[in-house]
């Protein structure tokens, strides 16, 4: 039983986030299988997805644009999106909605965004995030 977050990110800031995730997630007694979307293939037998992108240009980082276009198997998958921004921060919203599309079971209301780089609150937030997908893998 692992959960997977996968994140492409420019200068490290959405890595971050996905870092503090995956901690939370482990916390919470759950494997973490933490992926740089350039290394991504498949979700194999994940219990829970997480995917992030930082926007650019209004848009999703084009790997993970790739990476959600390819995406199977997310039917009733617990899941999230996330990322951290500049300004208008369109990604994470993105994400969440084509993983919805493809009928991934969204564990927030809306995705999870950061402005910059995340603070120790925003950290905070992401750990919270893992420790949900955690129990939701725990309930399956
Ligand atoms: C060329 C460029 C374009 C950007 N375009 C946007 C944008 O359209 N909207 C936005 O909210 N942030 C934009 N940003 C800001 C990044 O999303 C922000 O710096 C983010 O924290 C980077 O996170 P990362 O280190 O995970 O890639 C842009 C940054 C760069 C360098």
């Amino acid at each position: 039983m692992s959960a997977v977050v996968v994140y492409e990110s420019t200068r490290g800031r959405t890595k971050a986030m996905a870092e503090a995730i995956c901690e939370g997630i482990r916390n919470a007694g759950v494997e973490c299988s933490l992926v740089s979307a350039s290394d991504f293939t498949d979700i194999g037998d994940a219990c829970a997805l997480a995917i992030g992108s930082s926007t650019r240009m209004k848009r999703t980082l084009p790997r993970t644009r790739q990476i959600l276009d390819e995406l199977k198997g997310v039917e009733n998958m617990p899941a999230a999106g996330f990322g951290s921004y500049g300004w208008s921060g369109e990604a994470p919203d993105f994400i969440s909605q084509q993983l919805e599309k493809k009928g991934a079971k969204m564990v927030r209301d809306q995705p999870l965004r950061v402005k910059d780089f995340p603070r120790e609150d925003d950290l905070e937030k992401c750990r919270t995030l893992g420790r949900t997908l955690a129990e939701e893998c725990k309930q399956l």
